[in-house]
Formats: structure tokens, sequence, C-alpha cells
């Protein structure tokens, strides 16, 4: 995600700009820049880099900027790397624009737009937006932008300015979200009431394709048909700190709570028709039918959705996947070759095992996919070929939302390579991947199901070790709940294969000991009950992790977190918020830091 600023006035506003872009750099820190009106020009003044660092020099050396009227962006790369070219705001001199979301389309626009003469500089999906204006623009900016916003598809905040219409602003929204602030004579635009609370606590809500229009006589808002609305002003309570985490008491509730939207747009850019489509890295259908062998290498909560990948894979692909943890990886000489694809997962991109993995698969000759967070990563940069997951800046230490774009990369990866080696017909194929979008609602029904976990967590809170334990696709939940519960609530914790306790772990129950026992797989759940009884009976308080409409013997369960049912298969989708919350509440209880635990940094990039 970006963070978008305007501003129309009285006041000289480039410094308003900047301070308010500040309050929004959690949203994204890769690039900043501003386009204000100067004279009878748009003057655009952009850098790669955090505010401080590239905005601010490049400020400093401008004398006399005099606009009262402007807008700004930083940035949160999506498509095409951090770079000057690659900044906002974006535009060609009679259209400026800054944008906050992912155009689906982007690539169809583009086609259009060429063949229409227009030129690119950029690798965004942006500059479409921009040169799509320019070209519907005769001189009446709302047409344009009616016309424009008919033809994109994707979810996008914008804030535009034309260089005719002097000191105004336009705002339009569909998904990603945008607020007006009202002021004494002033009026604001920001992705956020953080980037204002300084000016004004007034602001007006944007619904979708609601336009606002800002000057410096106030704001009008309209409909798509050109009609005036009327709207309702709201008020902020927040302070500062609270609003950057989207008032959120932590940087991690408010990341689980933004995973339907992660997943949404990690999963709707790549499934055209139904089908899963990966043109946009070059992983062909060719290359896929020729790989002897699949290896998904990283660290961490990364390694653990390898794990789902692996069972997916090969259940539905009946491929070999070999899931390795990159520093063992690196120095077991492995038996990857040329014929082999190593798929390399990391949020920041950065980890550096899994770093020094990739460049060990590709000296051994295999293919590289790199499956990262951070646009033009280090990894991403080394890889063969990259594919983003669009979960936007990721600050909590703890991962969430990014291991959920993981694990639903995971599925696009299963399906395609399914559907390629017709071990699924184009029919299932469709069928799964329309399951795949009705996720993201499903996650909400979790995540809105707070007072279970809360309950759950006072109940664990003071144990002293506690077993998580699952079959298949819930063995490797377990290992991602026990690891969310040690790093942020510093106690210890330990996943286990369900049907392995009772060859030594089980030892390890005594009276009260808690057992998170996760149960999603009909087919397995009655072997789950067995291992569920064999823990009772030795004392252990059982929190069962299983569909709404699954039950087991009331005397076994001291707690069922039920679930909203979906396919087996897409489970784990669903089964990582309960254990990711269980975690939250459990850290929160005790007091710890829950974004910022203990020993641990969000990247390692150390060995
Ligand atoms: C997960 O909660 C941890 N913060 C950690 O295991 C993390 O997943 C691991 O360090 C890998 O990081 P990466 O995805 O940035 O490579």
């Amino acid at each position: 995600m970006c963070g978008i600023v305007g501003y129309a006035g009285k006041e000289v506003c480039a410094d308003i700009l900047v301070n308010a872009l500040k309050k929004l750099e959690y949203r994204g820190y890769d690039s900043a820049g501003i386009a204000l009106f100067e004279g009878d020009r748009i003057k655009t003044v952009k850098a790669m880099g955090k505010i401080n660092d590239g905005l601010v020099p490049k400020l400093s050396e401008r004398k006399n900027l005099t606009a009262t009227c402007g807008i700004g962006h930083t940035r949160w790369a999506t498509h095409g790397e951090p770079s000057d070219v690659n900044s906002h705001p974006i535009g060609n001199g009679r259209v400026s624009i800054v944008h906050n979301g992912i155009i689906e389309n982007y690539r169809e626009l583009k086609k259009f737009l060429v063949s229409k003469g227009y030129g690119f500089e950029s690798e965004t999906d942006t500059e479409t937006v921009a040169k799509l204006l320019d070209f519907y623009y005769e001189g009446d900016p709302l047409e344009a932008i009616y016309k424009a916003l008919n033809d994109i598809e994707g979810a996008y905040a914008l804030s535009i300015i034309f260089r005719e219409h002097k000191n105004r602003i336009y705002a339009v929204r569909k998904e990603s979200p945008l607020i007006i602030g009202a002021g004494k004579g002033e009026s604001f635009i920001a992705s956020d009431v953080t980037a204002i609370l300084e000016h004004t606590r007034e602001y007006y809500l944007l619904e979708h394709h609601e336009i606002a229009v800002l000057d410096e006589n106030g704001i009008k808002f309209y409909d798509m048909h050109g009609y005036d609305i009327e709207k309702e002003l709201q008020t902020a309570t927040w302070d500062i700190t609270a609003a950057q985490k989207g008032g959120y008491e932590h940087f991690m509730l408010k990341e689980i709570a933004e995973q339907p939207s992660a997943i949404k747009n990690t999963l709707s850019p790549r499934i055209k028709d139904g089908l899963v489509d990966f043109s946009e890295c070059g992983l062909t259908d060719e290359k896929i039918r020729n790989y002897h062998n699949i290896y998904i290498v990283g660290c961490g909560s990364a390694m653990h959705s390898g794990l789902v990948g692996k069972s997916l894979i090969e259940s539905l692909a009946r491929t070999r996947v070999t899931v390795e943890i990159a520093s063992e990886f690196r120095y077991q000489n492995p038996l990857v070759t040329e014929n082999d694809l190593v798929i390399i997962i990391s949020q920041s991109g950065e980890t550096a095992d899994t770093l020094e993995a990739l460049k060990l698969s590709r000296r051994l000759g295999a293919d590289t996919l790199a499956i990262v967070n951070v646009v033009g990563s280090s990894i991403a940069r080394d890889a063969d070929m990259v594919m983003y997951t669009n979960a936007g800046p990721e600050i909590s230490v703890c991962s969430t939302k990014a291991y959920a774009v993981q694990v639903a990369f995971m599925y696009l990866l299963a399906v395609k390579v399914a559907f390629v080696k017709d071990c699924i017909d184009a029919g299932y194929c469709r069928e799964l991947t329309e399951q795949l979008l009705q996720i993201p609602g499903v996650i909400q029904k979790c995540i809105d199901r707070k007072e279970d976990y809360q309950f759950v967590a006072s109940k664990i809170m003071s144990a002293k070790s506690l077993l998580y334990i699952g079959r298949g696709l819930d063995h490797a939940l377990s290992m991602e709940g026990s690891l969310k519960l040690k790093e942020i609530s510093y106690i210890h914790s330990e996943a286990y294969a369900a049907g392995e306790l009772k060859h030594g772990t089980i030892s390890l129950i005594t009276e009260d000991t808690p057992v998170i026992a996760v149960a999603t797989q009909r087919r397995l759940f009655d072997k789950m009950t067995s291992n569920v009884k064999e823990c009772k009976t030795r004392g252990a308080k059982i929190v069962m992790v299983c569909h709404e409409d699954m039950t087991m013997d009331e005397s076994c369960v001291d707690y069922k977190i039920p679930l909203p049912s979906v396919n087996d298969l897409l489970m784990p989708l669903i089964t990582v918020v309960p254990l990711q919350m269980i975690a939250y509440y459990t850290s929160v209880y005790l007091g710890c830091d829950v974004d910022m635990p203990r020993n641990l940094a969000k990247s390692v990039t150390v060995e």
C-alpha cells in the first residue's frame, strides 16, 4: 500500500504536503514525491528512498516554491522497482496523478495507449491511468475521469490534477482508502486521517466511485453520473500514533485485519477466466512440464508456507516437492540440478540465508522463482523469475499477512502445476479458483470472533509449555501457530505430528498441559479424535480448532474454536487466523511487546 495526500487552500503547501507524507511513511517508503501548481505549470519533485533521504534534499534545491495546491505520494512498490522514474506523482505535463492500489488490467490498457501513440517511461501500472486520463481529457476533467474509470479494473485511490484547471484537485477511490479533510479555508486529501490531524479533525469518508473536487473555495462531491452529492462530516478522535495503526492497538492486529484484502490483491490479478495466469514472470507451461523436481526454500513463516505448498502441489499435481530450511539447504550440498525449479519465499527479500540459498540454486543451474513482498529486494533482483505478493508493508516483526499471501500463492502454484500436467481439468481448476476468491470473506468472519481467541489466550497465558498437534495440512499450520506463540509471548511451544506423539513426546503431558489440536481435515478427524483422547486422558487441556459442524465427544474438548466450513484443501487460509489471534492476545495479556518482540528483527539480514 502507499500513502497519498493533497492540499488546496491559501497556504504555501510544499512543506504541508511533505509533513503529511511523513505521517504516512508506515504505508510505504520506497520513494516519495509531490506535484505542485507553480505558475501555469505542474512542477514535480520526486525521489527514490525515504522522504528525508530523497525528496527533502531535492526540494531544498528548489527555491521559491509558492504553490498553494498540490498532491503527494509515498510509495510501497508493487509494479516497477523503487526508482526515481517509478516514483509518484506520475504524469505528462497536462495531467499528474498519485495512486494507491493495483490496476489489474494495466497491461491491456498500456497496449491500447501505445496503439494510440503514447510512450511510457516507468514500469508502473499507475502510468497507464495517467495516460488514459490524458487520452480522454478534452477540457472537462470530470468527463475524462468518468471515461477512464470505466476502463480500469482493480483497486485505486487517486488524486489527480490537470494543468488547465489550476489549484484544483480531483480525488476518487475504489477499495483503497481515501479521506477528504475539511479545514478552515483549506481542504486535504489523505490515505488516512493520520496525515491531516495537525490541521483538522473534520473529514469526509469518500465512498467507492464518489469524486471529490477540492479548491480554495472548498469541497464538492459528485457521483459517477456527475450529480452533486451531500456527505456527512466525520470527526477524528484518534491520536496520531493510533491512527498510523488505523486505530488498532498494534500493527500485528492491523495486519491480521488486512489479510482479506491482501489475499484478494495477490489472487485476483493472477486468475483470468478461472485459470491461473503467471504470464507476468515467464513461468511458462512448457517450463512447468519439464521440471523434474520442485524445491521450496525459506526461513521461519516463509518456510512454513512452503510446507503447505508441498502438501498442495503433491496432492493436486502429483509432483515431488522438497521443502528446505534455507540455512540447512545451503550447507547440505543439495541434489538440485538444471532440470529443477527452486522456489524461494521471503517477505523482506533480504533474509541472508534465503538469499544465499538462491545463489547456490543458480550456481547449480536450477531455474529460480522468487515469491517476495518487497519489490526490488535483493532476492527479487537475483532470481530468474519473480512474483510479488501484494500484502503491502508488514511492519510487525511477527509475520501474519505476509504468511497468508505466501500460502495463497501456494494455491495458485498447485492449481497451475496440476492443470498444466493434466492432473486436473479446466472445470476443477475454475471450481478451485472460484472457491479461493471467496476465501477473503470467510477469513473476515474468523477475524471477527475475537472473544474465542481472548478466552483461549486467558487459559494458556500462564502455561510454561504447550503443544500444537495436527495431521497433514494441519501439521504445517501447527508449526506456524507454535512459532507465532513463541516469538511474541515467549511461552515455549512445540508443533507435533499428532500421530507421532505416542512415540515419545506424549510423556511431556501432565495435568493441565494445554494442547491446541488443529483438526480441519475431515478424512483425518477420527484419527485426530484418538490423539486428542490420548492427550486428554493424561490431563491435557484441549483447545480444538475445527470446522464448526464437526463434533467430538464433549468430555475430550475443553474449548472448541469453530471455523467456517470451506473445502478442506483451502482450510489453511482460514485456520491460520485463530492461531495468529491466540498468539496475539496471549502476548497482549502478558504485557509483551507485540510488534517488536525481544531478540528479533523484521528481516534477518545476517547469517
Ligand atoms: C515470522 O513471524 C518471523 N518473523 C520469521 O520467521 C520470518 O518469517 C523469517 O525470518 C523469514 O523472513 P522473510 O520472509 O523476510 O525472509
